[in-house]
């Protein structure tokens, strides 16, 4: 039997992932080319919503590429592909804001948050659509299912109902998605501060792993991380959310179970847990960073397998398009 088709994408926001992007999604995406028939894009039509440079964009879309590729993307076992390559996203994007109601997409919290902090009047309307634009991503390759983080659910849940509104409404098009949960999905905290995520747009500098900075900033950083009260070494993400945050990423990083890690630490201080972890931290982004490199300094070979990603995903794309609009009307 064929695999189960998943699809997922990331937005080119930064010069760099971060460990968080990493442990808690990429890292996954590289698991399940094995088991599933994987769609990847890099969603730059989502990273316009809230202003944009771009010269900027363009080499960010470029970088999150080279880093998905030396992370382990492999085009030979996935589709990896820029969203803006295929027209087909916006234009679904189109028909099914005619099938989502007014109040329904007002309903998203993410806009509410992320409205809230631009100042509402000067939000933009592709900001407020942005889940209709997410339902087409999926919804185009016939996911089965999509790597989600509760962030996203309500989001997914608005695919599954426009899927499900569009068949009966108009007749089959689209396959209804399922979330597909990660077990062990890492969710990495903050190093300043351990109460809140690991994030490109919240965390300070000091509190955030960048994949492609200088490794021995990285150490740095992880040798200065927040730490709690008391001296031993065990897991406790409520008591103790700094330690257990650098076993969470050690074990993450190594393959170590956490209560491997907490025995071989027993007896040991903070001080030699973030040193050893500072090692394991600059070892594993040595290569990626030589790896993604290598890929920049090559940009026609980065183009050629964009594009043969493109026309893959175009193939399907395409296709589903078309029953759409034929389903509509068109
Ligand atoms: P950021 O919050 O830094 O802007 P995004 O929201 O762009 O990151 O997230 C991209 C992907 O990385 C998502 O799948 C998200 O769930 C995951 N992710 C982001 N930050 C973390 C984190 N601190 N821990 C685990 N996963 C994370
Ligand atoms: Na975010």
């Amino acid at each position: 039997p064929a695999r189960p088709r998943v699809l997922s994408g990331i937005q080119p926001t930064g010069d760099s992932f971060h460990l968080g992007n990493y442990l808690g999604a990429v890292r996954h995406w590289v698991a399940l080319q094995d088991t599933h028939d994987a769609f990847y894009c890099v969603v730059d039509l989502h990273a316009i919503t809230a202003g944009h440079e771009p010269e900027v964009l363009r080499r960010r879309t470029r970088v999150a590429a080279a880093q998905l590729l030396a992370v382990g993307l492999d085009p030979k076992r996935c589709t990896l592909f820029v969203q803006s390559h295929v027209p087909e996203h916006a234009q679904l994007a189109w028909v099914l804001s005619c099938i989502t109601g007014f109040g329904e997409a007002s309903r998203m919290v993410q806009f509410k948050d992320k409205s809230t902090k631009q100042g509402t009047e000067r939000a933009s309307v592709g900001l407020f659509t942005y889940p209709i634009l997410q339902a087409a991503d999926i919804l185009l390759y016939q996911a089965q299912a999509v790597p989600v983080g509760e962030d996203q659910r309500q989001h997914l849940e608005l695919t599954r109902d426009l899927a499900q509104r569009f068949n009966t409404s108009f007749g089959p098009a689209f396959t209804v998605p399922a979330p597909y949960i990660v077990k062990d999905t890492a969710k990495i905290v903050d190093l300043q501060d351990p109460t809140s995520k690991m994030s490109k747009s919240a965390s300070t500098p000091a509190g955030l792993i960048e994949l492609l900075e200088d490794p021995a900033r990285s150490a740095k950083k992880i040798k200065s991380a927040v730490t709690d009260t008391g001296r031993e070494i065990v897991f406790d993400a409520v008591t103790k959310p700094g330690i257990s945050n650098l076993l969470t990423i050690y074990s993450a990083l190594t393959g170590k179970s956490i209560d491997d890690l907490v025995a071989e630490f027993a007896g040991r201080g903070y001080g030699d847990l973030k040193k050893a972890l500072a090692e394991v931290v600059v070892d594993f982004v040595r290569p990626i960073q030589e790896r993604t490199r290598t890929y920049l300094d090559d940009p026609a070979e980065l183009d050629r397998l964009l594009a043969t990603g493109a026309e893959k995903a175009r193939a399907v794309a395409a296709e589903t398009l078309r029953t759409a609009y034929q389903r509509v009307g068109f």
